[in-house]
């Protein structure tokens, strides 16, 4: 038996799969809006498993499988035997006798490396503390209906080290733009992502400055100074101050730059109310490509 298709991480998966992926979702996206009803999941069923909350990956998934034919089964780690101890791998191995994929946000990201060696069917990261790759599919996809092609422009990551920054530094190299991570001193992505994007040609910089990383770029990133699972410290955050994307820092990228974040925002920590809802936003478009970049992964994953 073929090896499952997993959507573990940027890095697994080469260039054409993930462009293929992305021209699928917008397939899907197109067909939805002309009231198509393309049902490829017909009698699929995916469980998701949630160790952490979430609102956009929850509703995005279960909405994209129901659309394309498919159904979902929703559990949290606390009410499943999961919860009380019973390994990922044994886990994995039963979910595969029921159902055709399986959809885990949890902040290890070794478990999910766990459960996809165990599992017989796809195994789909929904989130880890490491990476969040379908953040990034919806991401590129609304860059890229926006803008145009992402390859060749200029990116600027102002905040916080977290697995958005990974997740765009795998970005950088799969899709060909450049990267300049703005974040506060000492943070700085870990060395061997750094390499290993360099060597596949990501053109990333990190710096410890904000305006910098700013000046020129065709889009701004940020994401929340506090993780999922991360205590709020006032001396980190005080750290983080002047990484803020406001308007002056917006004022420095190109007259055309976009905004980004994957939200949830917190307003007025890491964005200003008045970039986050100002005319360079597109943080709706991303949310809603959650939605058609997932059917392109899911169908990718279960063809
Ligand atoms: N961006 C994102 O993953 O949002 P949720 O935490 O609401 O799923
Ligand atoms: N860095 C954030 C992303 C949320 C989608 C977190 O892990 O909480």
């Amino acid at each position: 038996m073929a090896d499952p298709r997993h959507f573990l991480d940027l890095d697994r998966l080469e260039t054409p799969v993930l462009r293929g992926i992305l021209t699928s979702a917008a397939g899907f996206k197109r067909a939805n809006a002309a009231g198509e009803r393309l049902q490829p999941l017909k009698g699929k069923m995916l469980a998701m498993i949630f160790e952490r909350p979430s609102t956009r990956t929850r509703v995005s998934f279960e909405v994209g499988m129901r659309q394309l034919g498919g159904e979902v089964i929703v559990l949290e780690s606390h009410g499943t035997q999961l919860g009380r101890g019973e390994t990922i791998g044994d886990t994995a191995r039963v979910l595969s006798r029921y159902v055709d994929a399986i959809m885990l946000r949890t902040s290890d990201h070794e478990k999910l490396t766990e459960l996809a060696s165990h599992a017989t069917v796809p195994v789909i990261n929904g989130l880890t503390s490491r990476s969040h790759p379908c953040q990034l599919m919806a991401d590129i996809l609304t860059y890229e209906e926006r803008r145009g092609p992402i390859t060749g422009k200029s990116v600027a990551w102002a905040g916080d080290v977290n697995n958005m920054t990974y997740t765009w530094i795998q970005a950088a190299a799969r899709f060909g733009f450049d990267l300049k991570v703005a974040c506060p001193n000492p943070l700085e992505p870990p060395k061997p992502l750094l390499d290993w994007a360099r060597k596949n040609g990501g053109k990333v910089e990190v710096l410890h400055e904000l305006d910098a990383a700013v000046r020129g770029a065709d889009c701004v990133v940020t994401d929340t100074w506090v993780s999922m699972g991360q205590t709020p410290d006032a001396h980190r955050l005080k750290k983080f101050q002047p990484f803020r994307v406001d308007a002056r820092a917006m004022a420095l990228a190109k007259p055309d730059a976009v905004f980004m974040h994957c939200l949830p925002a917190h307003r007025d920590d890491e964005v200003t109310g008045d970039v986050l809802d100002g005319p360079q936003s597109v943080v709706w478009d991303e949310a809603e490509n959650r939605l058609h970049a997932q059917k392109g992964i899911l169908d990718w994953c279960l063809q």
